[in-house]
């Protein structure tokens, strides 16, 4: 097996994840990347087609909560780097069962933390190597018609999820504190773009629409979000990751202006299920 340096991505099969792994291994013809992916439901190989055969790709599949699972990883590869996706991310699911949210979106992040310090410790690299951690804007919980969040706004988390990508931050940010690991976080809106999980609120709308079904929407349909291309993003990502500044948090996200739907035959008053 490789031992040359590899950046480790985790949750590389999901969404965002396969398309920053497509970005990255494109961006950077020749650097390695460890890919591990529990393969849930919203995984799936087939979104990483486009790379699977190359070299430089090596895939894991296994749980990031499982450190026996981590530190193999570790010391089967040179882990220069670890950009951390997985997680269990939808909000109506964790609504109905939060566990594996507080397992894969606490406990994991907690495992991984601990084989990367360890690791990098035992090299003498622990304020070189960088540890990036994927989380969302949903942390700070809902803005009023006005304003905007900052990254000094403080967590108001407001369902399973969210509190628990939140307590991740704050492990992540404890590593920076304790241990001066070179930790940095970047807290995105809602993104949208291609091999998004067709349950979500763009596919589901688009779906739909095209079958000319009645649109469902969350409350009284004038909640208004703030929507990111997901290639943005991966740039977005590649930034904060090459040159935030170790401790930091950065929000990312489009700005967008507020906008109505006007027609009252797209409101069905009910939740997305
Ligand atoms: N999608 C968004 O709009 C959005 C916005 C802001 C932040 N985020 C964050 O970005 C990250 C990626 O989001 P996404 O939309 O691509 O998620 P996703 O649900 O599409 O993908 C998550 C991936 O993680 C894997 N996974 C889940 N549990 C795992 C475990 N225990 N071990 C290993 N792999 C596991 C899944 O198999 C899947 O491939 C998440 O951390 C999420 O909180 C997402």
């Amino acid at each position: 097996m490789s031992k040359n340096p590899a950046l480790l991505i985790t949750g590389g099969a999901g969404f965002i994840g396969s398309n920053f792994i497509t970005y990255y291994l494109k961006k950077y013809p020749g650097r390695q990347l460890v890919n591990i992916d529990k393969l849930t439901y919203a995984g799936s190989r087939e979104n990483l087609m486009e790379v699977e055969n190359m070299d430089t790709y090596h895939f894991v599949h296994g749980d990031v909560s499982d450190e026996a699972l981590v530190r193999n990883v570790f010391n089967e590869f040179d882990i220069e780097g670890v950009v951390h996706f997985a997680a269990e991310s939808h909000v109506d699911k964790s609504i109905a069962d939060s566990k594996p949210f507080i397992l894969t979106n606490v406990l994991g992040t907690g495992v991984l933390l601990e084989a990367a310090r360890k690791d990098w410790e035992k090299k003498g690299l622990l304020s070189k190597r960088r540890f990036h951690h994927i989380s969302t804007d949903e942390v700070y919980g809902s803005l009023g018609g006005k304003g905007k969040f900052t990254e000094h706004t403080p967590y108001n988390p407001s369902n399973p999820y969210s509190a628990s990508k939140a307590g991740a931050n704050m492990l992540v940010k404890s590593y920076y504190t304790t241990y001066g690991m070179n930790v940095v976080l970047s807290s995105s809106s809602n993104n949208y773009g291609p091999r998004q999980h067709d349950e979500k609120l763009l596919p589901t709308i688009i779906r739909k629409a095209l079958s000319l079904e009645p649109i469902p929407i969350y409350g009284d349909g004038m909640n208004v979000r703030d929507w990111l291309y997901v290639g943005d993003h991966c740039e977005a990502i590649d930034m904060v990751f090459h040159k935030g500044k170790a401790g930091e948090s950065y929000n990312v996200g489009v700005g967008m202006k507020k906008r109505t739907l006007n027609s009252p035959n797209l409101f069905v008053n009910n939740l997305i299920k």
